[in-house]
């Protein structure tokens, strides 16, 4: 089948830019000419009340990224869990964590920071989060392990109360990694509060930006005090530099923190604007074999920062997927991500694949990796397969299945809707 042609978009949509408004600069030129062009300053602490204010979380320490505020939370639970930190075992020292599955790598990273050992736990079809199923598996395997890092992908909230009940049952910590989310709220309370340390993301491509930044958010005044003694080298209270445990570099500038106070008017804005591209989608998808990524599970209200869809099985093309390559043989009538991938960058508009589950990692692979049948392990040559079912007869995992099938599109909040209904016109003609 030969690919229709269509002209390309006048210029780039892209999955999700930074969109300023312009109090951005006020508050950038403030810290400018106030000469707070530093770590400290009024942009800095007005960015830890919004968040206070927004989240509910009683405490918030600016930081340079979300990473950090999870690299910092990780090295809280281990001191909490194991006793205190040494620079040259970190404090998780070879202790298993259970960690998302299908995420980032930046939300599990931190555990290899501090000496730990990421245990993967599989996604569910409901949320596209850690499936509770298969994290209570991992306790019945692993019944020592004491942390569970979890993440909200894409803007759904994971079913939250479901782990936090199965961790509370074995006396683990949970760090959250909400730096998608921002703004979602599960059973009327916001993302970014249920765990016992949380972490939020500025970075370029979030639902607010500063370009960069992260925010680490707890009710503990104490925690709160050690993050932000930690984020600027741990400097004791002396009057030379003084130092009696090791620290980073990692406090928040108030340059981005300027930018960030500007964005923070326009969250509820962006979340609409983001909600709406999303229902563009649904609309402009019926009648196709597709479904959008999930957004109402038990009263949970997404901040739709990425709108995905993952093809019916019946309807996938045969794909392939190497370490680096993906092929695909068009077939009439069917389709996959890397075909419409290819279409839509045809016509100048982002999409990405799914965030490749961490088990399928070449720098994990080795790890653990628990399903809602026990512990298993990714079969390399499943992923040939059309849909849901690998080439041995045995079904996929989730998270691959959903890698497999699913697709980020095209979420840009400037996006126009002429520009939205053009990508959905050369993605229905993936299906001709
Ligand atoms: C799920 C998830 N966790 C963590 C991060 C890390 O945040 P940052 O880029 O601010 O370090 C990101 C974003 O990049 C993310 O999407």
């Amino acid at each position: 089948m030969l690919a229709k042609k269509f002209d390309p978009l006048e210029k780039k949509v892209w999955l999700s830019s930074p969109t300023m408004h312009g109090e951005e600069l006020k508050y950038i030129t403030e810290a400018y000419e106030t000469n707070w062009m530093s770590t400290v300053g009024k942009n800095i602490n007005e960015v830890e009340r919004l968040c206070q204010e927004k989240t509910g979380c009683k405490y918030a320490v600016a930081l340079s990224a979300g990473t950090a505020a999870l690299h910092l939370a990780a090295r809280l639970a281990g001191e909490r869990l194991y006793g205190v930190h040494r620079a040259d075992q970190g404090s998780l020292q070879g202790h298993k964590v259970f960690c998302s599955d299908m995420t980032f790598d930046a939300t599990i990273n931190p555990v290899a920071y501090e000496n730990g050992e990421a245990v993967f736990i599989d996604t569910e079809y409901d949320t596209w989060n850690m499936d509770p199923v298969a994290l209570e598996k991992a306790f019945e395997i692993y019944p020592d392990v004491k942390l569970i890092i979890v993440a909200h992908l894409y803007g759904t909230p994971g079913k939250i109360d479901e782990i936090r009940k199965i961790a509370d049952a074995h006396g683990a910590l949970i760090i959250e990694d909400a730096a998608e989310s921002l703004g979602a709220s599960y059973k009327g309370r916001q993302t970014g509060t249920f765990g016992d340390f949380n972490a939020i993301s500025f970075n370029g491509n979030k639902i607010i930006t500063g370009s960069s930044g992260g925010m680490f958010m707890t009710d503990s005044k104490e925690d709160a005090e050690k993050v932000r003694k930690w984020s600027t080298q741990s400097r004791e209270n002396a009057p030379w530099y003084q130092h009696e445990e090791i620290g980073y570099n990692y406090r928040m500038s108030n340059v981005i923190a300027g930018v960030i106070r500007g964005q923070f008017p326009h969250l509820e804005e962006h979340i609409a604007q983001k909600k709406a591209i999303f229902e563009r989608y649904r609309d402009g998808f019926k009648g196709l074999p597709v479904s959008m990524n999930p957004i109402d599970f038990e009263n949970s209200e997404p901040n739709y920062w990425l709108s995905c869809m993952i093809i019916s099985p019946e309807a996938m093309c045969k794909q392939v997927r190497g370490e680096s390559e993906a092929l695909y043989i068009p077939e009439k009538g069917k389709s996959c991500p890397t075909e419409i991938l290819e279409a839509i960058a045809s016509i100048n508009a982002e999409g990405r694949p799914i965030w490749k589950p961490m088990h399928m990692q070449p720098i994990y692979r080795s790890h653990a990796f628990i399903t809602r049948e026990g512990n298993g392990r990714a079969k390399t040559n499943a992923y040939i397969a059309g849909g849901a079912i690998g080439v041995d007869g045995k079904p996929l995992d989730v998270g691959m299945d959903i890698f497999h099938r699913g697709l980020c599109l095209p979420s840009d909040n400037k996006m126009t809707p002429d520009e939205q209904d053009k990508i959905i016109e050369v993605i229905r003609a993936c299906f001709e």
